[in-house]
């Protein structure tokens, strides 16, 4: 007999919380007992405390565990009609307003291509502007909680496949082919995002003075009265009228709906309520 036999799923939940440091309670607990699942499957075994054992044997599956539960899929211009949108219709306006000083946030960055999209799309329409020096004026903070996606950001170097929805020629001009077959993001663009780490159920915003926050495919793993506090905390991080970008599927409800103007619902983008 050990600690860990015949638990169940919130007891299992809590010790696990203690094991990955995540605060498993705010995620939906479908999505984690199916993610869960998963992994006890691929370690062979049937029960929560076999696998809290298999956690303890081995540490390359608390890695893989909170691989499996954070999913940090992404890509470049991941859903081109979004960052279309931003940059005939929001950009422009913001850039000129501000003088080219944007202070942006990629919240829930996974492996940084949200945050180095960013940078470029900021490049491209200062191109468009005539305005290509004020390129050094923006400022992209891209943050986490995973730390393994944390230094591939940091690396800056992604296989060709995360360019699947990016123009060739933007590719072409803002990464750089490696000899083992990577493409690098240009100095230019890496010198203006600072990746860190930040869980966005626990820690505060690292300013209060964002333009743009881009939060995409992330609140959907949370629950409800998670998603709310953290919308909150969105619209305090955004200067007045700035920006939000949510995932496609994501939206905004309750209360915290009132602090937000929906500017394009296809595309979930919002501004913040004066
Ligand atoms: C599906 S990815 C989204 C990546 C990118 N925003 C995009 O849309 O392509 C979800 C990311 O949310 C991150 N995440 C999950 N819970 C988090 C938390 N509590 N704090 C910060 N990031 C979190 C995961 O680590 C993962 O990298």
């Amino acid at each position: 007999m050990t600690r860990h036999q015949d638990l169940g799923f919130l007891e299992f939940a809590a010790e696990l919380s203690a094991h990955t440091g995540l605060d498993l309670q705010a995620y939906k607990s479908r999505c984690l007992r199916r993610r869960i699942l998963v992994r006890m499957r691929a370690c062979g075994v049937h029960t929560y405390a076999d696998y809290l054992r298999a956690l303890d044997a081995r540490d390359e599956e608390r890695q893989r565990l909170l691989d499996a539960l954070t999913i940090n899929v992404t890509r470049f211009f991941r859903n081109p009609e979004t960052w279309a949108f931003l940059a005939d219709q929001v950009l422009p306006a913001l850039l000129q307003e501000r003088a080219g000083q944007l202070r942006i946030w990629s919240a829930g960055c996974a492996s940084g291509e949200e945050a180095y999209t960013v940078a470029m799309l900021v490049a491209l329409v200062l191109e468009r502007l005539g305005r290509r020096g004020w390129l050094s004026r923006l400022r992209v903070d891209a943050t986490d909680i995973d730390r393994e996606s944390l230094l591939r950001a940091e690396a800056a170097a992604y296989p060709a496949n995360a360019f699947s929805e990016t123009d060739p020629a933007v590719r072409q001009r803002f990464a750089h082919p490696t000899p083992d077959g990577q493409w690098l993001v240009a100095a230019e663009v890496r010198a203006q995002v600072r990746v860190g780490r930040l869980d966005l159920l626990q820690d505060q915003p690292l300013s209060r003075e964002y333009d743009l926050i881009c939060c995409r495919n992330v609140v959907i793993y949370f629950d409800r009265p998670s998603q709310e506090r953290l919308l909150q905390r969105f619209a305090d991080a955004l200067v007045p009228r700035g920006i939000l970008v949510l995932g496609k599927v994501e939206t905004i409800l309750g209360e915290v709906r009132r602090r937000y103007e929906l500017i394009e619902p296809r595309e979930r983008v919002y501004r913040r309520a004066a």
